[in-house]
């Protein structure tokens, strides 16, 4: 249900307080606004408020104040309040509402007609950065990153709805001693390699080698971290080579933002903080909370956590002065109220301490810096693809062999459809994306093929082939246009359960855009759809929409259809799901 009908419904309720009964009873410990939810069985209405809280303050059993409560209520109903609702009725301790159609649909039109939906006035010109995808230079992306782009991308989707002003950013991993290392070696190998045909593989097989050599002979860590130094004084040679290493895995990366439609609006890696490093380390030091231990400088954070590394005796920096060199650039030159980072659960500690920092250098703001943490996948049978190296499963792979997996689909159940590889491509993707986004982020994923692919089950298939299957019925609409028919001739028949439950359901949507920003979870969209895809697929298979004689019905049912190809499709848009037209 939406947030006015909620309201008004609370506001009018708060005339129970007027009882003798519960007269000693305050508001605030009874809030009617929070406590209002949907029924468990929507026959019962579409909007319960529960009573159990009281029980124990009036001595009495919650079926017994339901029953004294709708009593008043119905009273007053009597008296003129209440209009917009049909019935009220008390079972066991829940007291229901159902609300006439009409009203319901009046609400639709407005709440459809009014956009964009979701928009909170108050968040408008608030300033939002969010970092993510953020993958490190000669590395591919692995199926971790696919968490932090697609997480990402969609709480930056969810932020827009919002109102805010947003900021995303790309805090590549572009610089560290890695970079000394790959630059050395490149030096020594990269003749043996088919570099010209194969640049970014080229890269990571050296970097690999890099690593498997260095074990054997330490030496090599040592003359990569002279080269990492010569990098950080600007030497002309080893700058060359690393602005190279860097252009090439962007265009990497960039094959796969694009297909997986994600946009960043800077690229601020780390070593665009090298400059800003010095300034970071003395405002740590003006707050005299930089100490020397252990042969590096640190600053302690609590008893609970080990210090935050600020810079090694050698005068290397690190990663996390990185982070606090940024976290200063977003607040003091972007001007953001609101800094997201989507990273892994296994970088916690990490941004713990960054942010603790940032809290003792007596930044205020810290408080809103946040550390969009998410869980890890979880593979069962991935066949050939967990080899290569069998270091990582890389994510262009998953992409590639669910959208050939759907071309298989596609070939079996639908072998005349048009544009056959583009529709693969979407529902392929779209259907990674969903399983990535539909579960709670702080949980693992199952990475199952069968689940993902599902056209029937909890999938992303599903929800496009419910819009699809939407997209279809408008087309073969033959009437007159909707729009002709005013709100009379819509409510001129009674609604269906199925109808009127569809028309609740659309009219959550708003609430549930707002839901998901608050917890930053896109997972709430997405179980969201799935509802919305079920509840109209009911009303579908148990109701004619076309070929009935009355042509209002029929309009009104198409209406319901049109509305909810839209929500399903504004929904998807919010996961950066695409919507196919046919399927
Ligand atoms: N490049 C890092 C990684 O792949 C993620 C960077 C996250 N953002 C940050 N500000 N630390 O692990």
């Amino acid at each position: 249900m939406n947030f006015k009908i909620k309201n008004d419904l609370s506001k009018e309720l708060q005339t129970i307080f007027q009882m003798d009964m519960l007269k000693s009873i305050s508001q605030n410990e009874y809030q009617i606004i929070n406590l209002l939810e949907k029924p468990k069985d929507t026959s019962f209405g579409q909007m319960a408020l529960p009573v159990f809280g009281l029980s124990k303050a009036l001595k009495l059993s919650p079926p017994e104040i339901a029953k004294q409560i709708m009593n008043y209520l119905l009273d007053r109903k009597n008296q003129g309040m209440f209009n917009d609702i049909e019935e009220i009725s008390a079972i066991s301790g829940f007291i229901n509402f159902r609300y006439k159609s009409n009203y319901l649909t009046d609400e639709l039109l407005t709440f459809i007609s009014h956009e964009p939906i979701g928009f909170k006035p108050e968040k408008k010109n608030k300033k939002l950065v969010i970092d993510y995808s953020s993958p490190n230079v000669a590395k591919p992306m692995s199926v971790g990153h696919l968490r932090a782009t697609v997480i990402g991308q969609a709480l930056r989707n969810l932020a827009e709805t919002q109102g805010y002003d947003v900021i995303g950013l790309n805090h590549l991993g572009d610089w560290g001693v890695q970079f000394g290392k790959l630059a050395w070696a490149f030096q020594e190998w990269q003749t043996e390699y088919d570099f010209k045909n194969e640049p970014f593989k080229t890269l990571f097989d050296i970097y690999v080698r890099f690593h498997d050599e260095a074990e054997k002979d330490n030496s090599l860590n040592e003359k990569g971290a002279e080269t990492f130094i010569k990098l950080e004084k600007g030497d002309p040679e080893v700058v060359k080579l690393w602005k190279m290493f860097v252009e090439i895995s962007m265009k990497e990366y960039q094959r796969l933002w694009d297909r997986l439609g994600v946009k960043h609006d800077l690229v601020r890696g780390e070593s665009f903080y090298s400059d800003k490093l010095e300034d970071s380390i003395h405002r740590v030091e003006r707050k005299g909370i930089l100490e020397f231990s252990e042969g590096a400088y640190v600053v302690n954070v609590g008893e609970d956590m080990p210090p935050c590394l600020i810079k090694k005796s050698d005068g290397a920096s690190l990663y996390a002065t990185r982070d606090i060199a940024s976290a200063i650039y977003r607040k003091e030159v972007l001007g953001c109220d609101l800094n997201l980072y989507v990273v892994g659960v296994d970088q916690t500690l990490h941004f713990k301490q960054v942010f603790k920092t940032l809290e003792l250098m007596g930044f205020d703001w810290a408080k809103d810096c946040h550390h969009i943490s998410f869980g890890m996948y979880r593979f069962k049978d991935m066949g050939k693809m967990s080899t290569r190296k069998g270091r990582a499963i890389f994510l262009e792979d998953v992409l590639n062999k669910s959208v050939e997996l759907v071309k298989e689909i596609i070939a079996i159940k639908n072998p005349s459809l048009t544009n056959k590889d583009l529709v693969a491509e979407q529902v392929g993707i779209g259907a990674v994306i969903f399983n990535d986004l539909v579960n709670d982020r702080v949980r693992d994923v199952d990475f199952d093929w069968n689940k993902i692919l599902d056209f029937e089950g909890d999938s992303g298939p599903y929800i496009q082939y419910t819009s699809v299957r939407c997209l279809s019925v408008l087309e073969k609409f033959d009437g007159a246009r909707i729009s002709k028919y005013d709100s009379q001739n819509l409510n001129s028949i009674l609604f269906e359960k199925e109808e009127i439950d569809l028309v609740c359901m659309l009219l959550g949507y708003e609430q549930i855009l707002n839901q998901a920003f608050d917890k930053f979870k896109p997972s709430i969209v997405a179980n969201y759809l799935l509802d919305l895809a079920k509840s109209y697929n009911s009303f579908y298979n148990k109701h004619r929409i076309l070929g009935i004689d009355d042509e209002n019905l029929s309009a009104r049912r198409v209406l319901l259809t049109e509305h909810t190809q839209k929500i399903l499709s504004a929904g998807l848009g919010v996961l950066n799901i695409q919507v196919p037209v046919k399927m």
